[in-house]
């Protein structure tokens, strides 16, 4: 990693922000605010930088094209010159959970436990991406019949009072989520030690533009669901229901979620060492029925073409292999972030859905 640290002159520290992970879904829209609304300077480490060519020759912006672990001398150097870091930068697809753990495992723990070192060394805010994975299970799922066998189980997950039920060591889909989880741990501990400042952020299933990739035109395997449905859709082949598309999830648009970031950064005391699920508790349902709805919304707008539209069946085992394990049901409790930060998102499933869905067509219609 070339030396990075740009030397504008008469910008002090506390304009700085280091994006590991810029160029990712998430990052790419932070980034884009980041530079159109505020005054920060920004130094974003990624690996690409697809999502973000129309950034790259931005006067706040200096951009690195590498391993953020490439070279810890000179990540030292550029945090150390900076007052938070928004950490982005992980495996999170969960086709990756049971095919590469261990890689999934490194890039969620053992390497961006650095950055807590480095972070506390040099008293610079830690912003953490974290997952609602780490909630696991809901309660019910334990009980086939849904019952919770007497426990209550009010259906929102909440920071404080919420269990994390996850499956067996060989279900290898929950290596992310306890990788994820530990780190939040060591999170707490670092800041429990006053050694750190820090904000956990848990997102809900973010969607947008720019989401994933389509596979065999800019990626190959098994993206998130929302690449997989637009892909299916571009190729007017069936969208895949995993294990009949039963699981529930509640899906933020990715506006509402940047918005989120921008009051964590407004809110830094407000923000201190706590934790905040950012989700959309109004836009939950199943993936049957996002599969349906993706498809009348596309009908909508660009017709169905010869052969329909349609949904299959697949088994979880068939998708992704042995170890997969999938969280039932997701619905984010957003008190804290309401009462600390102010926010809440606005945008509804469908409309979010038409702007994902519009962005989708416009960026792959030529191929
Ligand atoms: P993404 O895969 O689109 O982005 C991750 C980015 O990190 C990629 O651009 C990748 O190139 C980069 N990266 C990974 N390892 C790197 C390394 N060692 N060096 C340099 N760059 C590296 O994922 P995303 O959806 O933007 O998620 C970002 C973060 O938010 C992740 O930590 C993820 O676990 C978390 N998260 C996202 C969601 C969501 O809804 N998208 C939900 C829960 C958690
Ligand atoms: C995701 C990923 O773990 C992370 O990106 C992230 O931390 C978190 O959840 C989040 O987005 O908040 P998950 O929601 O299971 O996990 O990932 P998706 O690939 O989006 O799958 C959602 C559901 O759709 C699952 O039930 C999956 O089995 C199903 N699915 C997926 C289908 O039915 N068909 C498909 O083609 C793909």
């Amino acid at each position: 990693m070339e030396d990075s640290v740009k030397k504008e002159n008469g910008t002090d520290r506390k304009n700085r922000i280091v994006i590991p992970g810029c160029g990712g879904f998430i990052g790419s829209h932070i980034l884009r605010r980041l530079l159109t609304k505020t005054e920060f300077f920004v130094t974003g480490i990624d690996r690409s930088s697809s999502r973000i060519t129309d950034l790259l020759g931005h006067s706040r912006l200096n951009f690195i094209e590498a391993d953020i672990y490439s070279d810890s001398e000179n990540l030292r150097n550029i945090i150390s010159t900076s007052s938070v870091v928004i950490s982005l930068a992980a495996l999170c697809n969960p086709s990756l959970y049971t095919s590469i753990p261990v890689e999934v495992i490194e890039s969620n723990f053992v390497k961006p436990y650095q950055l807590i070192q480095l972070c506390s060394e040099n008293n610079v805010w830690l912003i953490h991406f974290s997952t609602c994975e780490v909630y696991g299970k809901t309660k019910a799922a334990l009980f086939s019949d849904g019952s919770c066998n007497g426990l209550r189980d009010s259906g929102a997950f909440n920071e404080d009072t919420s269990q994390m039920i996850v499956g067996p060591v060989s279900a290898q889909r929950w290596c992310y989520a306890v990788a994820k989880q530990l780190y939040e741990r060591a999170l707490f501990a670092w800041g429990s030690e006053n050694r750190l400042k820090y904000t956990i952020i848990r997102p809900f299933n973010f969607i947008g533009p720019d989401m994933d990739y389509i596979p065999g035109i800019d990626g190959e395997g098994t993206p998130r669901v929302l690449a997989c449905f637009m892909k299916a859709l571009l190729t007017k082949t069936p969208l895949k229901l995993v294990d009949g598309g039963m699981s529930r999830r509640s899906f933020t648009y990715i506006d509402d979620a940047v918005d989120a970031i921008v009051a964590v950064l407004k809110h830094p005391d407000a923000s201190r060492n706590q934790i905040f699920n950012i989700g959309n508790p109004a836009n939950e349902l199943s993936i049957k029925e996002l599969a349906h709805l993706m498809i009348s919304i596309y009908k909508d707008l660009y017709g169905a073409g010869e052969n329909g539209l349609t949904v299959e069946n697949v088994s979880s085992r068939e998708f992704y292999g042995a170890g997969y394990e999938d969280c039932d049901r997701r619905i984010p409790d957003i008190s804290n972030a309401l009462r600390q930060l102010g926010w809440h998102p606005e945008t509804n499933l469908e409309i979010a859905l038409r702007k994902t869905v519009q962005a989708y067509v416009n960026k792959y219609s030529g191929f």
